[in-house]
């Protein structure tokens, strides 16, 4: 059955199910994986709604590899996914954006490779601002007796199999692609399910709003202050929360461009391209849009090592594309 014939309020168990019918010689162990992310979301909320009552708020008092101040629910949620991820047995290893190294799940036979930002939006934890879980997946390329290594990791994010974000907002939301189309889950807190409700996403071709970090501005290079002059002049609508889920995910939905390009302070961009990048580039253009970094697409660069950073602008295709043109003209 094609997913448009599937009901609004279709729980995510049965979609998942009515898809991997359509694939009858496929085993089923994404399909296990997709549930064992949805059941670590779920913990996951459980914990954000809570964080301001039982104390995990704030900082946990050590930093990440990337050098940022860990946050108690950063170091919670990923926990929670790892758990969740290596209790269902389908990955052998995970990659995360708060672990140094690879994590060995110990599912030597597990097809299945994740990359994850745990928690995205760690600044808005406190302040009560959506925040988000971002996910990648990959068929492990190894051979199936022993651990992933880092080849299985080091994939350009052509090679996702599924991808997608959890966003923890007004209503918590999944949001995922595995390459046919974006759907859309609700979270229904008091029945424990997520619904579908929103179908075959696509995100418009124009937008008016962009969303960037403006106390950036001097930092940035020319061609880039020439496409913030330009939304300035186009009276384009400013948002941006700090939380690249939220900001994308509105995006998404709405018409617009997010930016976090090169700057001063972060010469290579801030964010990272198998945490973060890539999977909201595979999503966005499962919904139409288009992900760069100025100059290739995102999908399509060949990572060197699990926390590299990459400038990133994602969102509607024709903006993306004004986007580039400008940038380019002004270099
Ligand atoms: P994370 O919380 O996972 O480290 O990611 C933070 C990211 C992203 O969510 C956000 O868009 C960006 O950092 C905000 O950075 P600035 O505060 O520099 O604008
Ligand atoms: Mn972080
Ligand atoms: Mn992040
Ligand atoms: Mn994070």
């Amino acid at each position: 059955m094609d997913a448009l014939a599937l009901p609004v309020g279709t729980t995510l168990d049965r979609f998942i199910m009515r898809k991997q019918e359509d694939f009858p010689f496929a085993s089923g162990e994404l399909s296990q994986l997709l549930r064992d992310i949805a059941l670590a979301a779920k913990i996951v909320n459980r914990e954000v709604n809570h964080a301001g009552l039982i104390n995990i708020g704030g900082a946990y008092g050590s930093q990440n590899v990337q050098g940022e101040e860990q946050q108690k629910l950063d170091v919670v949620a990923n926990v929670r996914f790892i758990r969740a991820l290596r209790n269902g047995g389908e990955v052998c290893t995970i990659i995360s954006e708060e672990e140094d190294d690879m994590i060995q799940t110990g599912n030597c036979h597990g097809k299945y490779v994740v990359a994850m930002d745990p928690l995205d939006g760690s600044s808005n934890i406190d302040v009560n601002v959506s925040i988000g879980t971002i996910f990648s997946v990959y068929r492990r390329k190894s051979a199936f007796d022993k651990d992933g290594d880092l080849l299985d990791c080091l994939q350009a994010g052509t090679e996702q199999v599924a991808a997608g974000y959890i966003i923890y907002g007004s209503s918590t939301m999944l949001v995922y692609t595995t390459g046919n189309g974006v759907n859309g889950f609700t979270y229904e807190p008091s029945l424990g399910e997520f619904f579908l409700s929103h179908q075959e996403i696509r995100i418009p071709e124009e937008g008016t709003i962009y969303s960037c970090n403006d106390g950036n501005y001097w930092q940035f290079n020319e061609g880039v202050r020439a496409y913030l002059d330009y939304c300035r002049k186009a009276g384009f609508t400013a948002r941006y929360t700090g939380s690249l889920v939220g900001d994308f995910h509105r995006n998404l939905l709405k018409g617009g461009i997010y930016l976090y390009p090169a700057t001063d302070k972060t010469p290579k961009g801030k964010l990272r391209l198998l945490y973060e990048c890539n999977a909201l580039a595979f999503v966005v253009e499962q919904a139409g849009g288009f992900a760069s970094d100025g100059k290739n697409r995102i999908v399509k660069i060949k990572p060197q090592e699990l926390h590299e950073r990459t400038p990133f602008i994602i969102g509607s295709r024709k903006m993306v594309e004004t986007a580039l043109h400008i940038m380019q003209e002004e270099k």
